[in-house]
């Protein structure tokens, strides 16, 4: 069901403790790890938002029984996975249910067809089908774009030299390659992408290692039986980043957003905010499921400064970065952001819509070829007026910046099609307005 929010004006401060919604990468791969090890598991702090119910009811039509023991904790059991699908597998809005089960499904016995929703159907799929079809796999797509059809084929080990630092390509390569039994499957790419694969496998104890070589990240698989264990996954820092930076610029804000995950690949955003001298520290960390976590203390900092984001802090916060504009517009002087170019095939072109967007509040922000190029608060950029309606083009990481962007806003904004939002952070709203100190 379509459903608009509507902003009321400049905010009330946020101010108050909550705990980060769970995180939406751990989520898909705990289920779809967890179902490798053919055994049964606990899964907690699971994120229950569409795209992860996507990948859970796939591994169901595969043979899972998974059950919620409350709303974010779930029994896995794959004792008796995998078996052929009577249907095609519906990934949603979802890139990453659908590369990484790809990776999974080439080296099944059985054939099987990906299929996605308007805006997944219109994103490049070759970067997973190419890799894989050189490890045998047999998978033919609608020229390069979902659905994607998975025959059986006889995989081996390979070496491949990904073009891109992308975790899903990654991630579905090293799923294939773990089910391989002629040889290692090898991935370097040229930046670090988010290694929750990696880190989650040695978890189960499979067999994986991670080196540099030649100025490149690589990563090793070969075939490994996994254990079963529980997990509990960390909160999302992609999610937690929108209260992050609403409580950065809402004057008065104060907040602790507790259990963040803060693996390395990941924080990029607490390094830009850093780097733009927002008031932001971070308490109390600890290792949860071979991952790093903590809490965040984040307040209101009238005094940041523009700066550069590129090379390889990009994939660090690849998908802060529609936050990370808005951020850049209350900032005084500059922010420019390059090597982003993989925005373009993301849910939206997000380098197109998040410029169309946040120009409708006046935001000084230029797209480019591979990024923006802001001018903040100096150039009279800080004062939004409002007043306007926001669309978001089935990406919930729009419609969210467009919130935040309403709770700067002198006058009330409609954000469009906010029902996107459910596909990473369902309790988005009541998180905001309890911040508000609303109830
Ligand atoms: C993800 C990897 C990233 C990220 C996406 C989630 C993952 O995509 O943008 O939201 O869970 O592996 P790419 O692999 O395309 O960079």
């Amino acid at each position: 069901m379509r459903k608009s929010v509507i902003t009321q004006g400049f905010s009330e401060p946020l101010k108050g403790e909550i705990i980060a919604p769970p995180d939406k990468s751990m989520s898909h791969r705990s289920l779809i790890i967890g179902s490798l090890t053919r055994g049964k598991i606990k899964i907690s702090n699971f994120l229950a938002g569409a795209d992860c119910l996507a990948t859970l009811e796939i591994l169901k039509e595969l043979g899972c029984e998974i059950d919620f023991l409350d709303k974010n904790t779930v029994i896995l059991d794959a004792e008796n996975a995998y078996n052929a699908p009577k249907k095609d597998l519906y990934c949603g809005n979802s890139g990453t249910t659908m590369r990484l089960m790809a990776g999974l499904l080439s080296a099944q016995k059985f054939k099987s067809t990906l299929s996605g929703d308007l805006s997944l159907s219109k994103r490049p799929m070759r970067r997973i089908i190419e890799p894989l079809t050189l490890m045998g796999a047999r998978l033919k797509s609608n020229d390069g774009k979902a659905p994607i059809v998975i025959e059986q084929g006889e995989l081996k080990g390979i070496e491949y030299r990904s073009p891109i630092a992308s975790a899903q390509v990654k991630s579905g390569l090293l799923l294939a390659g773990l089910q391989t039994p002629n040889g290692a499957t090898t991935v370097l790419e040229p930046h670090l992408s988010r290694d929750h694969t990696e880190r989650m496998l040695k978890f189960f104890g499979s067999n994986i290692q991670s080196f540099t070589k030649e100025g490149l990240y690589g990563v090793t698989v070969s075939q490994s039986t996994l254990i079963p264990k529980d997990l509990n996954v960390a909160g999302d820092i992609s999610s937690a980043a929108f209260i992050m930076a609403a409580a950065a610029i809402i004057k008065g804000s104060d907040v602790i957003l507790k259990n963040i995950g803060l693996n390395p690949t990941r924080t990029g955003l607490i390094d830009v905010m850093k780097r733009m001298k927002a008031n932001i520290d971070v308490l109390n960390c600890d290792l949860v499921s071979n991952e790093e976590v903590g809490d965040i203390r984040i307040q209101y900092s009238p005094d940041m400064e523009g700066c550069e984001i590129s090379g390889d802090i990009i994939p660090r916060l690849i998908d802060e970065i529609p936050i990370i504009a808005l951020l850049a517009t209350q900032a005084k002087g500059e922010t420019i952001i390059k090597n982003a170019g993989d925005l373009k095939n993301k849910e939206s072109d997000r380098i197109a819509c998040v410029e169309r967007e946040l120009r409708k509040f006046r935001a000084e922000i230029k797209g480019t070829d591979d990024g923006f190029i802001i001018s903040g608060k100096n150039s009279g950029n800080g004062l939004f007026l409002g007043d306007t309606e926001v669309e978001c083009y089935h990406d919930h990481r729009i419609a969210m910046t467009g919130y935040v962007a309403g709770l700067i806003s002198k006058k009330p904004c409609k954000i469009n099609d906010f029902e996107w939002v459910e596909t990473s952070f369902p309790d988005f709203l009541n998180i905001f307005e309890k911040l508000k100190g609303n109830f």
